[in-house]
């Protein structure tokens, strides 16, 4: 069947997405890309979502192949924020309209931490609340994997979205990137109990890791719908020096055009099936390409994580090599990119959390009974 004809449908089967991925003419992939920005303005309508990103801490006890903050990779200083760093980080987001915040880390599950992470969360909440904010800052975490009662003590606390990446939805994949004290089954059941806790979910993969293939990606979309998640965050993978998977550097370099271009369409695919779910045009895009990140927003992604992490230890959350935003301040980079959001046409949110709509007409709102801004 022809991509014209695909993308006549509403489902899609698994081979309908294995061939909208695999779309190598500029036609073609002009179709799919106006088909899922389509989508996303009739489901989701014109406004970006703003999450103010503060990498808070790169200690972590993961040995993931990929990752640069690897706890074997002794070359990184590692540090932590204060809590007053990270609630005046949070504080800045509010001030400038931005409705929500992502608290990122490497991961831990000790006592300290956890603690730690849900004071944080308590007092940004009190921290942020204005007219414009009653309910102060939407707060995401990203900050792994971590057992149901911890999951449901950060709810309590007020943190109500929670990004937890399967990294890719192939066991075999997935133990070839991962040290053997992870797997992808407990990746998942943890993703199931966030859920469970009442957290609105976000899950996503790297794309272009070396051995995956079309089919793998297109699962990926499949497990994603399966879980049904609110959120999706995916980039392609980029290697960092210091880390075993650096021996792909080369690969990397030479198929870097058809990883960025394949990134592009596991977004607009992803809108085409999940359709009312939100989607983040991450950074890792914008590390392979300047206008990365508008890209993204052009092929069905309607979040931004812009950067708000104190610029001092920026260079030492290097999960890859050619991280971009490095220097500039929180400001500069947010004049930079209200600009070009609103040269693709679209706007920027202003004081709202930016629920995804997929979580709003769910049977059973699953986040804590009240939305704020919207
Ligand atoms: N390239 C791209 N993405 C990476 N991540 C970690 N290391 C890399 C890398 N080298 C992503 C993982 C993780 C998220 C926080 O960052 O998908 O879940």
């Amino acid at each position: 069947m022809s991509i014209k004809n695909i993308l006549q449908k509403d489902n899609f089967t698994r081979d309908d997405i294995i061939a909208l991925l695999g779309a190598d003419n500029p036609t073609d992939i002009e179709l799919i890309r106006n088909k899922a920005e389509q989508i996303l303005l009739d489901k989701c309508g014109l406004k970006v979502f703003y999450r103010g990103l503060i990498e808070f801490s790169n200690t972590c006890v993961c040995d993931c192949h990929y990752c640069g903050i690897r706890k074997s990779n002794h070359t990184v200083k590692r540090f932590t924020l204060s809590k007053e760093e990270i609630v005046s980080a949070a504080k800045w987001c509010a001030d400038s309209g931005y409705g929500s915040v992502v608290l990122q880390s490497g991961e831990r599950s000790d006592p300290a931490f956890v603690d730690f992470a849900e004071d944080v969360i308590r007092q940004i909440k009190s921290a942020t609340v204005s007219q414009s904010l009653p309910q102060g800052v939407g707060i995401t975490l990203s900050i792994g994997e971590q057992s149901l009662q911890t999951y449901e003590r950060f709810f309590k606390a007020g943190a109500h979205r929670y990004l937890l990446r399967i990294e890719t939805s192939s066991p075999k994949l997935f133990d070839s990137i991962h040290s053997s004290t992870q797997n992808l089954e407990r990746r998942i059941t943890a993703i199931k109990n966030l859920k469970q806790a009442s957290f609105q979910a976000g899950t996503g993969v790297m794309i272009g890791l070396p051995g995956q293939s079309a089919e793998n990606l297109a699962d990926d979309i499949l497990r994603f719908k399966e879980l049904d998640v609110d959120m999706i965050g995916m980039g392609p993978y980029i290697p960092h020096k210091d880390t075993p998977m650096s021996i792909h550097t080369e690969y990397f370099n030479i198929n870097k055009d058809k990883i960025f271009q394949t990134s592009l369409l596991m977004i607009a695919v992803c809108r085409l099936v999940l359709k009312d779910v939100n989607i983040a045009s991450t950074t890792a895009l914008q590390a392979i390409r300047d206008d990365g990140r508008e890209m993204g927003l052009r092929y069905g992604a309607n979040v931004m994580m812009p950067q708000v992490t104190p610029v001092n230890v920026r260079r030492d959350y290097l999960l890859y090599e050619g991280k971009p935003c490095l220097d500039e301040s929180s400001e500069e980079l947010r004049k930079g990119l209200d600009l070009r959001i609103r040269s693709l046409g679209r706007q920027v949110a202003l004081n709202e959390w930016g629920d995804s709509k997929h979580a709003r007409t769910a049977e059973k709102p699953r986040h804590g009974g009240v939305f704020c801004g919207t």
